[in-house]
Formats: C-alpha cells, structure tokens, sequence
C-alpha cells in the first residue's frame, strides 16, 4: 500500500474526492493532509476522516527540512498538490522527483505561472474569449506550473459563460479525473508501464 500526502489550502473539494476514491483503492490510500492555512476547510474535512493533517508555516515549509521527517514517519510515497499556492522548495522538489504532482484548473502552458490560481484563471480565460478550457496534472519541480505535464482534459468555453461557469466545468473535470490518474500513477498496470 503506497501512502500519499495531499497538500491543500483551501477548500479542498479535490482533497476529499481523493480521499474518498482512494478509500477503495487495492494500493493507495491518503495517509496525511498538509495544508498552510490553520483554518482551512480541508482540516476539517480530514478529521472527520480521520486522516492525520499537519499545518505548515512559512519558517516550517522553507527554513527547514523537518517536514521530510514527517513525510518519513508516515511512510509517504507520492504527494498531490490539490490548491496548495506555495512554491514548493528544492529540498521537497528533490526528494520527491517525479513523486509530486500539481493539478491545475487551465490549460497549461497558458493561464499558469505566479498569481495564477483560482477564479484569476477563469476571468482570464474569459476574457481572452478562449473556445475551451481544462485541466492539466503535472509533474511538480521548482518553478510555478512549469513541470512536465502528465494529463491533460479540455472542456468547452460557451459565449455566455461566466467565469464561475467555467470554474464549475473545470471543477467537474477536476474531481473526475485527478483521483484516477493518481491511483494510475501510483500502482501503473502493466499496460501503463508497457506504454
Ligand atoms: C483547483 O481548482 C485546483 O486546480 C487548483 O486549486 C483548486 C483547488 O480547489 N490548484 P479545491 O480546494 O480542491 O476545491
């Protein structure tokens, strides 16, 4: 059973569906919630689950490598980034490489980078009058969504959509893919491996 750290700041709507998902899955299961906000609804929604959770400060997360220390005493194995918005720091990008992925709610490479995350995305979308939009699932390294991208899936942009219709689109994209891909890439079937 390969344990996965979910790190979240929100929300975290997409924290539960992977929890929940991977709650029936033969070899992954969400063993630790890290999130840098003390308050966020993602705590609460581990509790209840009771998957342990751990709050991060800036000090903590940067000026320190304690949390490998955490990481190691839960044995965790892979870690998704679901709404987490700090840059993750080189010592974690190392010891996770190609064990850490981001999901984000456009299509990137466009409507990424810095100060780009929530309904930013959407507006900008809209604004630019983009025919469709998507999700991207990448690799995590140290810069702001700029690693090797894994999955990709689109949905349609309608001419009066607003940018909360469209987050509601990408909302439903997210939460039907990024659990299965994770359990996809944590326990690859032959034919993934072959591929
Ligand atoms: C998602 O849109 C994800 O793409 C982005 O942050 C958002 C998190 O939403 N990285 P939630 O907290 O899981 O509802």
């Amino acid at each position: 059973m390969t344990h996965l750290a979910v790190f979240a700041s929100g929300t975290g709507s997409n924290a539960r569906c992977i929890v929940d998902f991977l709650a029936q899955s033969p070899c992954a299961r969400v063993r630790l919630v890290v999130s840098n906000k003390p308050q966020a609804p993602v705590l609460a929604m581990a509790r209840e689950r009771d998957i342990p959770t751990l709050v991060v400060d800036r000090a903590y997360f940067y000026e320190s490598e304690r949390l490998l220390d955490v990481l190691a005493e839960y044995d965790i194995g892979f870690i998704a980034l679901a709404g987490f918005l700090w840059l993750v720091p080189p010592y974690l990008v190392r010891a996770y490489w190609r064990r850490m992925v981001n999901l984000h709610p456009a299509l990137l490479p466009a409507y990424g980078g810095k100060g780009m995350y929530g309904m930013r995305v959407h507006e900008a979308v809209k604004a630019a009058g983009e025919p469709e939009t998507g999700i991207t699932i990448h690799y995590v390294n140290e810069r702001y969504d700029e690693g090797d991208i894994i999955f990709q899936a689109r949905c349609p942009v309608a001419p009066d959509d607003t940018p909360a219709d469209i987050a509601r689109k990408v909302q439903a994209l997210e939460h039907e893919h990024f659990p299965r891909l994770l359990e996809r890439l944590i326990c690859p079937t032959p034919e993934d491996t072959a591929a």
